[in-house]
């Protein structure tokens, strides 16, 4: 049985709002915030990279718990911006946070990563393998995004979730659920760029392109279907859930899931109009600010539904 027992964020210092996109492309702040709910997105420096950001959504979920890390048996780190493909930014986050045991692994799942994340952190302690598993979902999409495309470079943000799920008394994953359209694969990807690197022929990740219309009506079609089937799998009702949070790619998204499933908007947290969309970072993020608001209590039953790139989605519920 296992539950998560640590949890924190990171959110880089740089603000960008929509104004900024102005002097960029043929766009204005009007239509980003009706289409999407975007304000504003956060950018990573220069010089900060995915493992940076890890490392202080880290620190930030041992200040939060006061929980020591050093102990932390496997790292799984859910990006589609890596530092590079290898080494992979757990073993990044290995070595600066001197986690001396532990294994390491990157998971590219895209905007579902995190919860995927965190059902191989439970299935890990469940089967008995490990006691202490680091779950992070960091996003330095900023790298990837293509600044001349206008239907995409207003979405993106950077940002980094963490959370440790540890072996308990008590089951506090009440249900699970993941699947995937790869028919629709083509409608959001990353493309690869051959470079140069130090003489050496390298890939590293090219630009995300997307089928924005084809995501939307994927998304607001087959979640509320999902959110429904986990709910059901875990023997509860919908009024039974304290918190749905699917991922924040759209303020228009999830008022259409709240709409589907009739469930209330305050009681669906979102990331996506402060930070823009942080793909495997927005989950936290979103459970973050309801937290600091003091509306997430622990014992509070918390669904998690991500989707993205794949098309892929992958949901739990949790007592929190
Ligand atoms: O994390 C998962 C990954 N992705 C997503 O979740 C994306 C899901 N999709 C979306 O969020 C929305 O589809 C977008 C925000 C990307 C686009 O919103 P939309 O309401 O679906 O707009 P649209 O693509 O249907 O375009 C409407 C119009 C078009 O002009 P015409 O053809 O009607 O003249 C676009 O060219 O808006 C135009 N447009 C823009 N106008 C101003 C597209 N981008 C912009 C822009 N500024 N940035």
């Amino acid at each position: 049985m296992s539950k998560i027992t640590g949890f924190g964020t990171y959110a880089p210092e740089k603000i960008v709002d929509n104004h900024y996109f102005e002097e960029l492309i043929d766009t204005n702040d009007e239509w980003i915030v009706s289409r999407t709910g975007i304000k504003t997105r956060r950018m990573a420096a220069e010089d900060e990279l995915t493992s940076d950001m890890c490392v202080k959504a880290v620190e930030n979920l041992m200040a939060n718990s006061g929980q020591e890390i050093k102990d932390v048996e496997f790292i799984i780190v859910c990006t589609t911006s890596p530092d590079q493909t290898m080494p992979n930014t757990a073993s990044r986050i290995q070595n600066k946070m001197g986690i001396e045991n532990a294994g390491c692994i990157d998971i590219y799942a895209a905007c579902a990563g995190f919860v995927y994340g965190l059902q191989i952190a439970h299935g890990f302690i469940n089967s008995g393998i490990y006691k202490k598993v680091l779950v992070v979902g960091a996003e330095a999409l900023s790298r990837i995004t293509d600044y001349t495309d206008r239907t995409s470079c207003i979405l993106f943000g950077d940002g980094a979730g963490a959370a440790i799920v540890e072996a308990s008394e008590e089951e506090h994953f009440l249900s699970f659920n993941s699947g995937t359209d790869g028919d629709l694969g083509h409608d959001l990807y990353l493309t690869r760029q051959n470079n140069i690197i130090n003489g050496k022929e390298a890939v590293t990740n090219g630009k995300i392109l997307q089928n924005g219309r084809t995501v939307f009506k994927w998304a607001v079609g087959s979640i509320p279907v999902k959110v429904r089937e986990l709910v059901a799998k875990a023997g509860l009702e919908l009024d039974d859930i304290d918190f749905i949070v699917p991922h924040s790619a759209n303020l228009r998204i999830l008022e259409a899931i709240s709409k589907d499933l009739n469930f209330p908007m305050e009681k669906i947290p979102e990331s996506v109009t402060d930070h823009g969309n942080t793909s495997s970072a927005s989950i936290p993020l979103a459970i973050e600010k309801e937290i600091s608001k003091g509306t997430i209590k622990r014992g509070m039953i918390v669904l998690m539904i991500g989707f993205g790139g794949g098309l892929t989605f992958a949901g739990t519920i949790v007592k929190w």
